[in-house]
């Protein structure tokens, strides 16, 4: 898998933004340029997802992510509260102490050499559902506004079912990568580290551990971090293509017609490395999301777009300020592995080949 990698970005020096393809006797046609992107999520009737989409998502084909064209803009709408700020804010609690747990685990491997494939732990799927699972205890969150669409018959028992799996799987492994890969990339620029340090100490002075509950406002201060976790977001997006396929014959601004029922996978692993809007586009460089910057970082897609833009934005960009800083403030982070040679697999999300070493 990880020559796919190598494999699309030849594609892109060679054939440029739209490249076409047969693959299996079917046609593709990859998106790698940032404006045909958003020409495409930003239409309204943009929704369906390629064939490749079921077997890789299978729990995702009966939930949100699967939700016909059709069904989509009504379920969107009713599970919007669950990703609201308010229900987000609620769950900062829970996003502390398991953020705080991990750093007490993480106590026997100091001094030592740690492989992570991806810095998930049992508590993040906690944070996910706003629940704690040891004693199982439910918040008013997510699930409270499932049950509640159930008594109300907007939803099945079935459709509770799928949707909080979805909510427990998209928000897991997406924000336990995005962890990993960010440690990863701190941990191999030890200046960059220092300064995310001294960010943090500027805020917490000398609290850390359990007796620091970081709140939004000192969320709102972390912009260093910030920075880095977007760099992370920038250089490995957890989905590194928006599967998609025409529903209607479309007319793209330069008079290239996509006719229907195409498959058009939206290369975003490759958009966000554009040297057209990113100078030196695999450096990782946090100034770059800073104002006045010579990157031009509206070309992010990590969350996706248009409709589909993943609601859990603020719930995932929270959790990992909450999760970094403390992991951050708790042990100083040294990587063994060469940065520029990194390798990518896909499974389900992007994911290190041989995990992150650490020590
Ligand atoms: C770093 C964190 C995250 C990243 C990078 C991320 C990325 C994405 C992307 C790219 C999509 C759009 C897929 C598409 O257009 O086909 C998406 C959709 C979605 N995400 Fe996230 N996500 C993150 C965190 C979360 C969290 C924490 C939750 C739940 C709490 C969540 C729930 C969802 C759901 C339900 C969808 C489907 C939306 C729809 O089809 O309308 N995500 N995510």
């Amino acid at each position: 898998m990880s020559k796919i990698f190598d494999w699309l970005e030849g594609v892109y020096k060679k054939w440029g933004d739209i490249a076409r393809f047969w693959i299996f006797g079917s046609p593709k046609v990859f998106i790698n340029s940032y404006d045909i992107a958003m020409q495409l999520l930003s239409r309204k009737n943009f929704l369906l997802k390629s064939e490749e989409f079921l077997p890789l998502a299978p729990i995702a084909q009966y939930s949100l992510p699967g939700a016909s064209p059709q069904l989509h803009p009504i379920r969107r709408k009713m599970l919007g509260p669950g990703f609201n700020r308010q229900t987000v804010e609620k769950s900062f609690g829970i996003f502390n102490k398991h953020a705080q747990a991990l750093c007490h685990r993480l106590e026997e491997f100091s001094n030592k050499h740690v492989v992570l494939n991806a810095l998930t732990h049992t508590g993040l799927c906690s944070y996910m559902i706003g629940c704690d699972m040891a004693p199982i205890k439910v918040n008013e969150c997510y699930l409270d506004l499932l049950l509640d669409l159930e008594e109300k018959k907007e939803l099945t028992k079935e459709d509770v079912l799928h949707e909080l799996n979805l909510f427990i799987v998209a928000g897991y492994d997406t924000t336990g990568t995005t962890s990993a890969w960010a440690l990863h990339l701190l941990a191999s620029h030890p200046e960059c580290q220092e300064k995310a340090l001294k960010e943090l100490k500027e805020i917490f002075g000398t609290r850390k551990g359990s007796d620091l509950q970081i709140s939004l406002e000192d969320i709102k201060r972390m912009k260093y971090l910030d920075g880095c976790i977007k760099e992370a977001l920038r250089l490995y997006p957890v989905l590194p293509w928006l599967l998609r396929r025409t529903d209607e014959e479309i007319r793209l601004n330069d008079g290239t017609v996509l006719p229907e029922g195409l498959d058009v996978p939206i290369n975003t692993f490759l958009i966000q490395r554009d040297p057209n809007f990113f100078p030196e586009p695999d450096l990782f460089w946090p100034e770059r999301h800073f104002p006045g910057s010579t990157s031009n970082t509206k070309a992010m897609l990590p969350f996706g777009a248009g409709p589909r833009i993943c609601p859990g934005m603020l719930f995932g960009m929270h959790e990992l300020k909450i999760l970094l800083a403390h992991l951050l403030l708790a042990y100083s982070w040294e990587s063994l592995d060469n940065p520029k040679k990194m390798k990518c697999v896909f499974h389900g999300v992007l994911l290190p080949k041989n995990g992150i070493n650490l020590a």
